[in-house]
């Protein structure tokens, strides 16, 4: 396995050189079955509403579904055909209708959008192209940066199935008939033997990677950190404890609030995470169509940054930086390596984590004892992202690759971060380094927490 540390695997800004490592045909049918699993999940969102649904905006914070999926189709003609394929441009006059910084989201469903078979031939014919080049592309050792590692395959899969949790957002806002089913994620075995928090003891660690290959770049390079001695609570915050919150008054005192938070409070009456009402005494939440009471042993989603902030606060605890994020899901104090998963190199089991939209929620808080960390902490990955006390920033030695709009445009404070992955990521989407980031003021997303405290 790669170790972060192997100086042999990595160029100082931590992109692999040469297959990083990798066998090239072992990258080569990672990369086909990554791309056609993204594919069919794009079908399952898109083919379950009708082409009415598919081009309403159901929310003036997200695309019409329709848009995202030309987008998926743009994006990989831009990287896959043309960039890495030399092709000439399909559509080049639609690429502008699918720049995400040319319209904002409220702005699309005015653009004149391709209809939705337009759209699906698009991307059928995009994708057709893009598998004729996968089997010719030379993913060995002196390749171009991009076919390194096959690396530009597996950013176009992280890019579609990102969007797929950003359609399945879509899905959890709009009303009417249930569209998506699932089975439910399995429950606790032991949930009594979790421990309420975990102590991660003090020393450095190897934060972000430049062994994974198909890495993004906010993701590297490697570098050592100090992280102090700190307790973190061992599974997600849980509805039941969100609710004890609200039921303290947490939302109508300002002691608990960041600043802005306090204002968004006030402006927009929040009481409760998003998606959630009362009803005759009992907390019922909206999920996926369907009302239902609200569990009290499921981690809380739909809640903002402010949200997390506060009830920390309230809590006498606070949010975890990121770097704590990543030491209790990756430091392995047997050997000194961070490892690529909690539980350790090997890639996500059903067993391990709740991913990939095989479930429509969270699992329960204690669930999968399989993917715990060596600090004890479960449910790292999978179930909610989980936000972090930490801006977006570049790690050192960080070089924008392959292009300045995927991280680098977004560093700074505006931004802060989620790790973990949620059940709507797949798991090409999602590793011990992943980064995700969004504004403190979102809650349609799949977000979640846990809290800390010093030691
Ligand atoms: C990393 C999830 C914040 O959806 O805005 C998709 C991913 N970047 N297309 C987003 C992304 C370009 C991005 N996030
Ligand atoms: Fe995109």
């Amino acid at each position: 396995m790669t170790d972060d540390r192997d100086p042999s695997v990595s160029t100082a800004d931590g992109f692999p050189s040469g297959s990083g490592g990798h066998d090239p045909e072992v990258l080569r049918q990672r990369a086909l079955d990554a791309l056609l699993t993204a594919r069919a999940r794009t079908a399952t969102l898109t083919d379950s509403v009708d082409d009415g649904e598919l081009t309403a905006q159901h929310s003036p914070l997200m695309s019409p579904l329709v848009w995202d999926l030309a987008h998926i189709g743009n994006q990989e003609e831009q990287w896959l055909l043309r960039a890495v394929g030399g092709r000439e441009a399909l559509r080049p006059e639609i690429d502008g209708l699918y720049d995400a910084f040319e319209h904002p989201r409220a702005a699309r469903p005015s653009l004149p959008l391709l209809a939705p078979a337009e759209a699906r031939t698009y991307a059928s014919d995009v994708r057709g192209r893009a598998l004729d080049i996968l089997e010719g592309a030379p993913l060995h050792e002196g390749g171009r940066p991009l076919e390194r590692a096959g690396f530009a395959f597996g950013m176009i899969a992280q890019h579609e199935q990102q969007h797929d949790e950003t359609m399945l957002i879509t899905h959890q806002l709009r009303t009417g008939p249930v569209a998506l089913t699932a089975p439910a994620p399995p429950a606790p075995t032991d949930a009594d033997a979790l421990p309420a928090e975990v102590l991660v003891p003090g020393g450095p660690f190897t934060m972000g990677t430049s062994a994974e290959p198909w890495a993004l770049d906010n993701e590297r390079p490697a570098h050592r950190r100090e992280v102090a001695a700190f307790h973190l609570d061992a599974a997600p915050v849980t509805c039941g404890a969100y609710r004890r919150f609200i039921e303290d008054g947490g939302y109508t005192d300002p002691r608990w609030w960041a600043p802005e938070g306090w204002d968004l409070v006030r402006e927009h009456d929040l009481a409760a995470p998003l998606f959630w009402h009362r009803d005759a005494g009992q907390w019922l939440r909206r999920r996926f169509g369907v009302t239902e009471p609200v569990p009290d042993d499921e981690p809380v989603l739909h809640v903002s940054w402010y949200e997390a902030d506060a009830y920390a606060r309230w809590a006498g605890r606070r949010l975890p930086t990121e770097a704590e994020w990543e030491k209790a899901a990756r430091h392995d104090p047997a050997t000194g390596r961070s490892l690529r998963y909690p539980w350790g190199d090997t890639d996500p089991t059903p067993e391990q984590a709740n991913l990939g939209q095989r479930h429509l929620r969270p699992a329960r808080a204690g669930a999968y004892p399989a993917g715990r960390a060596p600090s004890g902490a479960g449910q790292l990955i999978g179930d909610v992202w989980e936000w972090t006390s930490s801006d977006f920033l570049p790690y050192p030695g960080f070089v924008a690759f392959p292009y300045r709009e995927y991280s680098d445009v977004f560093f700074g404070p505006g931004h802060k971060v989620l790790r973990g992955g949620s059940f709507a990521v797949d798991q090409v989407a999602c590793r011990g380094t992943f980064r995700n980031w969004d504004l403190p003021v979102r809650r349609q997303i799949f977000s979640g927490f846990r809290t800390a405290r010093d030691a």
